[in-house]
């Protein structure tokens, strides 16, 4: 059974994320979308069970995939879970960079994994979790943004915050 990790923030979990989610469960057996943390970003908006129960929420339909989260280091979980590969989404040249790095550290820690680049779908290539954030709580509209199941649960915790 081939296992991919999609690991990430998640803060909170856009159109992009998920497109990334879909394509990677066609391409696996099983992933697991893990809401992990990342030292470089001090403050989540959203609590780690609110993170995690959006993503459940939209990946319902997906039976392979599952959620899960970790607080350690992505290679100790991959190797903890066996998992094959990890799958990320590219944006742009930007994002190349600080994602070279991390795959090669990810490997040098555990090389039993592969990370893969899936390149984003060109609508969602302006998306991610700091533009909704920043839009919503300046009482923009973020639809079409986050999937429709969470619009409202994002709005109400982010506009309220204004
Ligand atoms: O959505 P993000 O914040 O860009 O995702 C980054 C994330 C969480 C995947 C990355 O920070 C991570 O893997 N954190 C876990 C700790 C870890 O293993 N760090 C070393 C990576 S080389």
């Amino acid at each position: 059974m081939r296992i991919a990790v999609c690991p990430g923030s998640f803060d909170p979990v856009t159109m992009g994320h998920l497109d990334i989610i879909n394509r990677a469960s066609r391409l696996f057996d099983k992933v697991i979308v893990l809401v992990s943390f990342n030292p470089g970003k001090s403050s989540a908006r959203f609590s780690l069970e609110e993170r995690m129960d959006m993503i459940k929420t939209v990946t319902k339909h997906l039976d392979n995939v599952e959620v899960d989260c970790n607080d350690g280091l992505l290679a100790d979980y991959l190797k903890k879970t066996g998992a094959d590969a990890i799958v990320k989404g590219l944006r742009a040249v930007s994002d190349f960079e600080y994602e070279f790095q991390m795959a090669l550290a990810n490997k040098k820690l555990y090389a039993d994994a592969e990370t893969v680049f899936l390149t984003t779908n060109s609508e969602n290539m302006y998306l991610s979790s700091s533009v909704v954030k920043e839009i919503a709580s300046l009482g923009g509209e973020i639809k079409g943004f986050v999937p429709d199941e969470i619009l409202e649960t994002i709005k109400n915790r982010l506009y309220l915050a204004k």
